[in-house]
């Protein structure tokens, strides 16, 4: 894979790092499920999933998604508008794919601000699913598909250090 690919498959993800982000700092109030409990007598999602995080998220993912349309028009578009509606998806997806994750670990019995393997790549799956429809098959290439998980866990476990360090986040991970 050549750099410029590489490059232009980092900002295609940029706006699903954004809506990650974000609830971190503007996270927090009413959990998404309530306090309620699932079946097996554990939390839904946990304390860790937020209202206020989920819109937060999408609002954060879709702002820069159309900042980047704005600017930018990636290799793997048709135009303008199939980039900024993939990007957009990509947002409400990474929000969506944060709390399956934490779903899944309730199932499991791992507590909120556990970590777990699912933490880093769960929300760039469903984010990628999100967007499919709009995006060119270059994308979902085995080899960019195996750059951008990499590349996502890296980025992902160095932030998360970062904002531990910079005392946004209490936990390093
Ligand atoms: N956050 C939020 N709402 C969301 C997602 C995240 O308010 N929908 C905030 C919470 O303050 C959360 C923090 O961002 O504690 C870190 O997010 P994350 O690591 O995804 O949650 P955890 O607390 O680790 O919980 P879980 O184990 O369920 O992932
Ligand atoms: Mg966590």
């Amino acid at each position: 894979m050549d750099f410029q690919t590489a490059a232009a498959l980092l900002f295609f993800v940029l706006p699903a790092y954004v809506a990650n982000a974000v609830p971190v700092l503007l996270g927090g109030g009413a959990p998404m499920d309530a306090g309620r409990n699932f079946a097996d007598g554990r939390r839904v999602f946990g304390d860790g999933k937020t209202v206020r995080g989920f819109f937060a998220g999408v609002f954060g993912g879709v702002v820069a998604g159309g900042a980047l349309s704005a600017y930018v028009l990636l290799p793997f578009f048709a135009d303008q508008r199939a980039q900024f509606a993939a990007l957009a998806l990509m947002g409400i997806g990474t929000m969506v794919g944060d709390a399956l994750g934490s779903f899944l670990k309730r199932r499991l019995g791992v507590e909120p601000g556990k970590p777990f393997i699912l933490d880093q790549l769960m929300f760039l799956v469903v984010a990628l699913a999100f967007a499919y429809p709009f995006v060119s098959a270059q994308v979902y290439d085995p080899l960019a598909l195996l750059f951008l998980f990499i590349a996502t866990y890296v980025l992902h476990v160095g932030s998360n250090w970062m904002a531990n360090r910079l005392g946004w986040k209490k936990v390093p991970w």
